[in-house]
């Protein structure tokens, strides 16, 4: 049986314009190792943002008679040289209902899964066996949709930290959807957790599922109040989704001027204890700004993504991820979402600016079922 459907497709043209449309593509039959899914929800992450919209500036938006079209600063083509021309399908992860199945996995046909491998902004997906979860029963598409990306990356940030010896966390924009997922695992595995957020209501939002340590980098006594926590807590590896500016070095500074205030003689290279920050999201475009003669020698700056990560860990660690973000998915690992839309209300001007704000709590849910 052919199915027939919308797809949600990102075009950076020649002419540096980035032109956001639905296009309608037919799917062929499941190979044996396949399934056609029909998706009933996808979650829009900022790591689906960075592929939808790219570096495009989002005020110069026109309605096109396909779509949406945008210009991009010629300062930020550079970024996107790789994908120039090509129609890109959007969407890293979403679940629904497998509505035919190959020879060698028919067992899959009629039930709920969740997946994760792009493309997922559209009525139908064909996949690999290998890359759809079916969900347990009695939870539904949306409570499955986000089953991937935030909850394993929080999950991969306790087992890099236990991995690389570090006894404490320190987390940026930690309101977050993946931030507050990121609380409640470290409180039940009582591992301390420094949270930084920009604002008294994300301030309070942590509060209220039981974080300890949380500062506001808007408060005049930041740096006083984020060296405290870092004496305290002993924490020496922080996850920065906000990669712009100077906060990450304001995290390894703090973390060095503890581990010195602990020396018992003066050394000119600084302090022992190696401090480690991961740069793992672009909430900043801005460029990172380190002030390295303030931490020592014994650093690092690099970038984290969850999927080499899962990779390098090996199959034993991943595995257990994986069967514990089912086991939690009704409590640790529940996302909310502001909005549900279709997919064609995803290419209103409007909506989109909404969605694009990534701000707290308001994170959009795609359901083409909808429209
Ligand atoms: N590397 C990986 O493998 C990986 C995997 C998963 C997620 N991520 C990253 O994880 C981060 C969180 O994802 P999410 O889905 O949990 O996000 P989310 O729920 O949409 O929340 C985004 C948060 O970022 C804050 N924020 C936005 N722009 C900011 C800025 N310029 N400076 C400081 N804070 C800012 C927002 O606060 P306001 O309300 O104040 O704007 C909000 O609290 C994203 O950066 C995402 O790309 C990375």
């Amino acid at each position: 049986m052919a199915f027939e459907g919308r797809e949600l497709r990102s075009l950076v043209g020649e002419d540096g314009s980035l032109s956001i449309l639905l296009e309608t593509v037919a799917l062929g039959d499941p190979a044996d190792d396949e399934v056609i899914v029909r998706v009933e929800a996808a979650p829009i992450n900022p790591s689906d943002l960075g592929l939808l919209v790219g570096p495009a500036d989002i005020a110069s938006v026109e309605t096109t008679s396909g779509g949406l079209r945008f210009t991009i600063p010629p300062a930020r083509l550079p970024s996107v040289q790789g994908r120039l021309g090509q129609s890109m399908p959007v969407g890293n992860e979403g679940a629904g209902v497998v509505v035919a199945a190959g020879a060698g996995v028919r067992a899959l046909q009629g039930k709920r899964v969740a997946m994760v491998g792009g493309g997922m902004y559209a009525d139908y997906r064909k996949i690999k066996a290998r890359e759809v979860v079916p969900l347990p029963d009695g939870v539904t598409s949306a409570e499955g949709a986000s089953l991937f990306v935030n909850p394993l990356t929080a999950l991969g940030f306790v087992e890099t930290a236990k991995l690389e010896g570090h006894k404490a966390i320190i987390h940026t924009a930690a309101a977050s959807n993946l931030g507050q997922m990121l609380q409640k695992i470290c409180l039940a595995d009582g591992v301390p957790l420094v949270n930084i957020v920009r604002s008294q209501a994300q301030a309070d939002i942590l509060r209220g599922i039981g974080a300890t340590h949380v500062l506001n980098s808007t408060d005049g006594d930041f740096r006083g109040a984020l060296l405290k926590a870092v004496k305290e807590t002993g924490a020496t590896i922080a996850f920065d989704a906000i990669g712009g500016g100077t906060l990450g070095s304001d995290i390894v500074q703090a973390m060095e001027r503890a581990a010195v205030s602990r020396m018992t003689a003066f050394s000119r290279y600084g302090s022992e204890e190696f401090k480690q920050l991961y740069i793992y999201g672009a909430l900043d475009l801005s460029p990172t700004v380190l002030n390295r003669l303030a931490f020592g020698f014994d650093w690092s700056v690099s970038g984290w993504l969850l999927f080499p990560f899962m990779k390098k860990a090996g199959p034993e660690i991943s595995g257990r991820m994986r069967q514990r973000v089912l086991d939690e998915i009704k409590t640790t690992f529940v996302s909310n979402y502001t909005k549900v839309i279709g997919l064609a209300e995803a290419l209103q001007p409007d909506v989109l600016r909404a969605y694009e704000r990534k701000a707290t709590g308001e994170k959009y849910l795609i359901d083409p079922s909808i429209g």
